[in-house]
């Protein structure tokens, strides 16, 4: 095993870090105070490639592998969350969705405007009462012949008030469970499509998160993804690789959480000397750098395992679960070694404390991620 990354992926990671330190970093700090949307930056990351980098160059995408997504996506959440979770659920939820189970006449239709950023996608699963338990859908979609008329309440949707298309799960069939439910694209443009007031966030506060609702939506046969009854498997593919856009991010934070501390604990001096060399400190930056180091391999081998077109469910569930708890815990030591500075917007670690917790939370819970290792390991 080679621990060193290609010149490639280097230079993804050269670019994607310059691109947080001097576009995002100036003013992540009012944007997420004030929740406005990054829209100047989003625009950024398309004109970089960061929105569409994995899918292929012929629907406009970077045709770059999950190892380069998920080191860009480690040096963008070092600074901004927000952006990050925008840049996650286009790429490995939209994007990839589309182009792995979509139709060519879909690819061709949906894939260069959201891999160009001229389009924004979102993953519409989460319902009001239906969360965790996935397959407890209450979104119909109705069958009328030439179209399903779509009907229900989405929550938490990310992209939710600037997407212009969602990837939908209804039920089309509640009789046949899971079997009967099937995953739809939808423009947000059509007839019907309602979206709800900004959510008011701990975190990630500038992403754009909503409720969205359809009523008596027309979505036309062509735009269900695969055979009918593909839905919720549609549903779990997809956030498998999703998960690892999101182990990435947690990494970020963690990441970003240690490379702060380490500088503001050789500046900051108690005692006569730094703080950093106070047994104290450097055991908590000695603890949080193999944390993230630890975690940083599980995202990398998860990445790599998808690159490899080998299973990567239960390594992308182990990267997520465990990032995601790295994350919290190095952004809480952060903010615990800057101390009262810690406490304030001005140094970054309390946005980072806050962002971390998200982690823990979509495109399944900790103890979703605990569910899916267990069952692998007893099977
Ligand atoms: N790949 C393919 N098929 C899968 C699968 C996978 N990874 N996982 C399950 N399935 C299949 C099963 O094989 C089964 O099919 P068969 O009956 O044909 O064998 C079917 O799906 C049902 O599986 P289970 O019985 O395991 O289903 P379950 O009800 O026990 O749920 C679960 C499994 C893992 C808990 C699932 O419900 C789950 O992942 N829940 C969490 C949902 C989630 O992550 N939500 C996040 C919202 S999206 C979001 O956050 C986006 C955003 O905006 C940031």
């Amino acid at each position: 095993m080679i621990f060193e990354l290609k010149e490639e992926h280097l230079a993804v990671q050269e670019a994607a870090r310059e691109f947080a330190q001097k576009d995002l970093k100036p003013g992540v700090i009012e944007r997420d105070s004030t929740m406005a949307y990054p829209k100047d930056q989003v625009k950024k990351m398309a004109e970089l490639g960061f929105l569409g980098m994995m899918s292929d160059p012929a629907y406009g995408g970077g045709g770059m592998d999950t190892l380069a997504y998920v080191i860009a996506m480690e040096e963008i959440s070092k600074v901004d969350n927000s952006c990050s979770v925008i840049m996650s659920v286009n790429n490995s939820l939209v994007c990839w969705g589309i182009e792995t189970y979509g139709t060519e006449a879909q690819k061709q239709h949906y894939l260069p405007k959201l891999t160009s950023g001229e389009w924004i996608g979102s993953f519409c699963l989460s319902e009001p009462e239906a969360g965790s338990d996935a397959t407890s859908q209450q979104t119909t979609a109705v069958d009328m012949g030439d179209y399903y008329l779509l009907n229900g309440t989405k929550n938490w949707i990310t992209n939710g008030g600037t997407s212009s298309v969602h990837l939908v799960i209804a039920q089309t069939d509640r009789e046949k469970g899971h079997r009967g439910i099937n995953a739809f694209i939808v423009e947000t443009s059509w007839p019907g499509v309602t979206i709800g007031a900004k959510e008011d966030k701990l975190g990630i506060r500038s992403s754009d998160t909503h409720t969205i609702m359809y009523n008596d939506v027309k979505v036309p046969k062509s735009n269900r993804i695969g055979e009918d009854g593909f839905g919720f498997k549609f549903a779990m593919k997809t956030l498998e690789g999703g998960r690892i856009g999101i182990a990435a991010q947690a990494l970020g934070i963690a990441a970003g959480s240690l490379e702060l501390a380490l500088q503001y604990s050789k500046e900051r001096e108690t005692f006569g000397k730094p703080i950093a060399q106070h047994q104290a400190i450097a055991f908590k930056l000695a603890e949080m750098a193999t944390e993230v180091e630890a975690a940083r391999l599980l995202v990398y081998k998860a990445a790599m395992l998808k690159d490899a077109e080998q299973d990567y469910a239960m390594a992308s569930a182990m990267a997520k679960y465990y990032a995601s708890e790295v994350a919290m815990k190095a952004a809480t030591e952060a903010v615990q070694i800057h101390g009262g500075y810690g406490f304030v917007k001005e140094y970054h670690v309390e946005r980072l404390f806050r962002d971390a917790k998200i982690t823990q939370i979509y495109e399944g819970t900790s103890e979703i991620q605990k569910i899916v290792i267990s069952r692998q390991i007893l099977s």
